[in-house]
């Protein structure tokens, strides 16, 4: 079974799309999937008060996979006293079901080279997968509120070793299955938690010989992604350097609505794209499904169903070859979600 949860904007539409996609695989590859439905967000918020209601949680927890939509709401973005607040939900979720490594996987698509901002030459081959911890550090740590006054604000940052060790080892792994280089992003000349995190890869480095290891300022990783991506094959970093770097990673691949993720952790993994809840385009069928269907390509994968996650992305392949995409990345003629959705359902049904 698996679990979807829409979530807010155009969460609904994308979900929906690769829903009709796995449902495809499903009837070519003789797979029974389910799927059960539950909110969370802003549309949790508006149903029962809580952006990750316990129904919600206790579906995830007994799903095999959670396929995810999108998250947030201009009507919090711009009221910063809100009690509750929809990304509460999404960070509800990545504690609780211990989700603690984010997979974000950066790479050209040849037919849309020349969507990036950046030269073809930089870009062409570009292949690497952003590792970003996902349930520690600014975003998680206490204290953090306001003063007794109300005129000063504090957040904590805060990693323990164990939390490093298990990101790290998993990072390893990854470069070990790749092309055997792995970038570990700090500010350690800085950060006390960085210098911890420098320590800890520095202790497990030898249990990982064949791996070419390097350590890069956060600063200059953001710098260095922009001029010389092909350098890059793992990278593994903190909580909010992750969410930052990932989203300027994004725009290699010429559209953010291209890039798919997995978290991973103790207990259901989430599959989700990594663009947000697009509100503008909200219920207009024209926002670019392609990720979330990326996303569930990696969903298939991590069932041990490779042929099938193969499947899903020569479709989506194709989709690109033939211009069968949504406005952003649309050479003229542009699809909307929903015929791009049928389309790849229909070219794998076809296979
Ligand atoms: C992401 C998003 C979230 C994050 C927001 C919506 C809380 O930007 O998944 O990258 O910052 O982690
Ligand atoms: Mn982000």
């Amino acid at each position: 079974m698996i679990a979807t949860l829409p979530g807010d904007g155009i969460g609904l539409e994308i979900t929906e799309q690769a829903i009709k996609v796995l449902k495809a695989i499903g009837d070519t590859f003789n797979h029974e999937f389910t799927f059960e439905h539950a909110p969370v967000g802003a549309t949790a918020i508006d149903k029962t008060g809580n952006p990750y209601p316990v129904e919600t949680h206790d579906l995830c927890i007994k799903s095999d996979a959670v396929l995810f939509g999108a998250i947030g709401d201009p009507k919090y973005d711009n009221d910063p006293k809100a009690k509750v607040r929809p990304e509460q939900g999404l960070l509800a979720m990545r504690k609780k079901l211990g989700l603690y490594a984010n997979i974000r996987p950066v790479k050209t698509f040849p037919s849309l080279i020349h969507k990036s901002p950046l030269r073809r030459d930089l870009v062409e081959g570009a292949d690497f997968i952003v590792i970003r911890e996902l349930t520690g550090g600014i975003y998680f740590g206490e204290p953090r509120g306001r003063s007794e006054n109300q005129d000063t604000a504090f957040d904590t940052c805060v990693y323990n070793k164990e939390e490093i060790e298990r990101i790290t080892r998993l990072a390893f792994e990854y470069a070990g299955k790749r092309r055997k280089k792995l970038t570990a992003v700090d500010k350690a000349n800085v950060l006390a938690t960085s210098r911890l995190w420098r320590e800890t890869v520095q202790d497990l480095a030898g249990d990982y010989a064949d791996i070419e290891l390097e350590y890069m300022f956060v600063d200059n990783a953001a710098m260095q992604i922009i001029q010389w991506p092909k350098n890059f094959d793992v990278m593994v970093t903190e909580n909010m350097f992750g969410d930052i770097l990932s989203d300027e990673a994004s725009v290699i691949s010429g559209s953010l609505g291209l890039l798919p993720s997995a978290s991973i952790g103790l207990h259901t993994s989430v599959f989700e794209p990594i663009h947000g809840s697009y509100p503008q385009a909200a219920g207009k069928n024209i926002a670019n499904p392609l990720a979330t269907i990326l996303s569930a390509a990696m969903l298939l994968e991590s069932l041990d169903l490779l042929k099938e996650a193969e499947a899903v992305q020569k479709a989506v392949d194709a989709s690109m070859d033939q211009n069968i995409v949504t406005r952003d990345i649309a050479e003229d003629n542009a699809s909307t979600t929903s015929e791009v959705g049928d389309w790849i359902a229909n070219y794998i049904a076809k296979q």
